[in-house]
């Protein structure tokens, strides 16, 4: 009987069969004399928490963390078909011109809540979405980025290489053109802790899966490296005020929202660059 980890086995249900054993990637979980799996006490602290030993049960005999396997998704059916994610990750673009109305809440929390599932580096899991959730946040935001920018283009201080964000600024200010956030109802910033393993990787995959599973739901977005900057590196007081904590990297900012764009075919790139290591 474990303590901290709640590994339960159904001993009813459970088979013996040691796939919960050979899978587990911290090695933590060995057959009793009696037969069944079990976690030495002092083993637990090893645990990378990933809950393999409940995926791979095939008779759903494992909890761990009080997670029972009846509540997660049966795989019995498979993954989508290769073809149709194909068609996702090549029809997919940057979408640069968005709807006025912002996404149903519910379906804003579905895209982040699967995109949280992404693997983070020894499954740390402490990337952060923070998220502007409406086109008046947004543009509460870009105000106090372009006051910021205005600032900084009055001193004459913009870093060497980045004085075309005095054009980005002129645009907004004359035209109401606006190249930073082009004008999307929604704003993600992927963050995680310093201290992680992995955090920028992290925040990227994170992204992408967002990326991926927002575009097959019809919402177009946007890898955002000029609002990236302006957050991160030219305006950090722009960080605090979207409430990133201090000690986070931040990993991209992303701009998101219902697509005012229809592409209707994929664009097309050459082959891959492949270097076939080794080969003689
Ligand atoms: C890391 C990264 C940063 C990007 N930053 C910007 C950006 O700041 N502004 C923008 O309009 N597009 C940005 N893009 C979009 C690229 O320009 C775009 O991916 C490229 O032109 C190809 O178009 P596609 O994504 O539709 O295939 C960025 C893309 C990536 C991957």
């Amino acid at each position: 009987m474990t303590t901290i980890l709640d590994f339960e086995i159904n001993t009813q249900s459970c088979t013996r069969c040691g796939d919960c054993v050979s899978d587990c990637p911290a090695r933590i979980i060995f057959m009793h004399e009696n037969g069944f799996p079990y976690i030495p006490v002092e083993k637990e602290a090893n645990c990378y928490r990933c809950q393999h030993c409940l995926a791979v049960c095939p008779e759903g005999s494992i909890s761990i963390h009080g997670i029972k396997p009846s509540e997660s998704l049966s795989l019995e059916q498979g993954f989508p078909d290769p073809a149709k994610l194909e068609l996702l990750m090549k029809g997919r673009r940057s979408v640069r011109r968005f709807q006025e109305e912002p996404l149903e809440p519910g379906l804003l929390r579905r895209l982040l809540e699967v995109a949280w599932h992404a693997p983070t580096g020894v499954n740390s899991r402490q990337v952060l979405f923070t998220v502007l959730d409406s086109r008046e946040k947004v543009a509460e935001f870009r105000e106090a980025v372009m006051k910021g920018l205005a600032d900084t283009v009055a001193k004459n201080a913009l870093p060497k290489g980045r004085e075309f964000y005095g054009g980005f600024l002129k645009l907004w200010q004359e035209k109401k053109v606006d190249i930073l956030f082009r004008n999307a109802p929604h704003l993600l910033v992927a963050s995680a802790p310093a201290t992680v393993s992995t955090p920028v990787p992290d925040c990227l995959i994170a992204l992408s899966y967002f990326e991926l599973f927002a575009q097959a739901n019809g919402v177009g977005t946007l890898w955002n490296g000029l609002a990236k900057w302006t957050i991160d590196d030219l305006l950090p007081e722009t960080r605090e005020c979207l409430g990133i904590p201090a000690d986070h990297v931040v990993g991209y900012v992303m701009t998101f929202g219902k697509p005012a764009v229809h592409y209707c075919r994929t664009v097309q790139h050459g082959p891959a660059l492949i270097n076939h290591a080794l080969t003689k």
